[in-house]
């Protein structure tokens, strides 16, 4: 088998190390299925992504629904980054890093009414309206409550960005935005809007994006609309790109960054506007791992199985989108044997797998695996199916060990529930 390594988390004499620290010491601290982030990792991918894009007018948004960890946030907030909330929940933790909201961006396709009220009243930076019916919802809230809201259109580009189909955002028939000559009607009626403000104009084509081509053809027709509006008159202050740039969570083919900004940085310098990014999996996702110990090996016919304390509720990716994450033991054995196996959790269902003839080195009940790049839509979508506690997430940074948020308790399972 072999083994995936990032500058952050690698193998030093065969141990696995996040940051400085060996993996199997944390271990032997805070027991598995655990979250461990190596916090130099997301600050790495942050800088990198200021400086490809260092020659322009821009501003990084979070997209904190990747990994919304307390800690994590306040990671990037720190660096001076906003962040891009997709519901009243989010904006509550975002609010609780000490944030301003004027560094916030208020996303979703379905916001409710209190959510779009609390938006306006806590003044984010801009709200994205995903439809006509929320552009006249938004006008008459503000309206309400005498101020005026600011409002960009999330435009739907209707362009594949060849990703899995549960990911990809920016065709017609999914139904994430509003198609360009819909928007172009609401920005040319925008007199009747009396409590809006148009600021912007925004796309989110999709996510885990492997080339760069989609990325400029959507920016490309979506300038087209930029710059019809601003001959109508409107000067948009901001063109929100959204997220979605791939990491390798193999050997698979991407692109660097710095090739995404050469190829992109021409298009919006023809604009005359504030150029805004929303990535989430692209700061994240190779900055964690999920660490399971290995409980048995079976055979059930010719089919191996490894079947590790971690599960589906823990990581659902595998599962949804039969995402790839690299599975490797904490330890190198380069001696050991490799099999091919499933490697499956303890949940009561067929599809709480982690990996499917998988070939890895043979590991003995008892050792541990790591599931690599876990950083991203790891934690934030995990559930407590199967009566299972959420793992605790703790952060490494250099020889530092934080636990940013505890195992939970059997406590928490109950959570305000009471027997009729
Ligand atoms: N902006 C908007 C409006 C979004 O909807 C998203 C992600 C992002 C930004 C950040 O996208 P990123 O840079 O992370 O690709 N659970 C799936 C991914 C869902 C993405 C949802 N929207 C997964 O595990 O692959």
């Amino acid at each position: 088998m072999h083994y995936f390594e990032t500058e952050f988390i690698k193998y030093k004499n065969n141990e696995l190390f996040i940051e400085n620290v060996k993996a199997s010491d944390l271990i032997k601290e805070f027991g598995t299925p655990l979250y461990v982030y190596s916090k130099n990792h997301f600050i790495s991918q942050y800088k990198k992504f200021e400086q490809a894009f260092s020659e322009i007018n821009h501003q990084i948004f979070y997209a904190m629904k990747s990994n919304f960890n307390l800690s994590v946030i306040n990671t990037f907030v720190q660096l001076g980054s906003g962040i891009d909330v997709n519901s009243e929940g989010e904006l509550f933790r975002a609010l609780k890093t000490g944030i301003s909201p004027s560094k916030i961006i208020l996303t979703g396709v379905g916001k409710t009414r209190e959510e779009i009220r609390l938006g306006i009243e806590k003044k984010v930076m801009m709200i994205k309206a995903e439809s006509e019916e929320e552009v006249e919802l938004i006008n008459r809230i503000a309206a309400g409550m005498n101020v005026t809201a600011p409002v960009a259109l999330r435009v739907n580009p209707d362009v594949d960005a060849k990703t899995h189909p549960y990911i990809s955002t920016g065709l017609s028939k999914n139904k994430f935005g509003i198609d360009s000559s819909a928007a172009l009607s609401i920005y040319k009626r925008r007199n009747e809007f009396k409590n809006i403000q148009f600021t912007g104009i925004d796309m989110h084509i999709g996510s885990q994006i492997a080339s760069i081509e989609p990325f400029v053809e959507a920016i490309s027709k979506l300038s087209e609309l930029y710059f019809e509006l601003r001959d109508e008159g409107l000067d948009l202050i901001h063109f929100d790109v959204g997220g979605g740039i791939g990491v390798q969570y193999n050997n698979e083919k991407s692109f660097t960054i710095e090739e995404f900004a050469e190829k992109t940085i021409p298009l919006f310098k023809k604009l005359s506007c504030k150029i805004l990014f929303e990535p989430g999996r692209f700061l994240t996702a190779n900055g964690g791992v999920l660490i399971s110990e290995v409980l048995y090996n079976k055979q059930n016919g010719n089919k191996k199985f490894i079947i590790v304390d971690a599960a589906m509720n823990d990581l659902l990716r595998p599962t949804i989108y039969q995402a790839y994450h690299h599975i490797q033991p904490l330890q190198q054995h380069n001696e050991r044997v490799d099999i091919v196996a499933d490697i499956v959790g303890p949940v009561c269902e067929t599809g709480d797998y982690f990996a499917r003839d998988r070939e890895i080195t043979k590991t003995h009940s008892g050792e541990y695996l790591a599931i690599m790049s876990a950083g991203a839509y790891g934690m934030t979508m995990s559930s407590n199916y199967n009566g299972r506690r959420r793992p605790p997430e703790i952060i490494v940074d250099r020889d530092n060990i934080f636990v940013s948020r505890s195992r939970e308790t059997f406590e928490h399972l109950l959570w305000d529930e009471k027997i009729i």
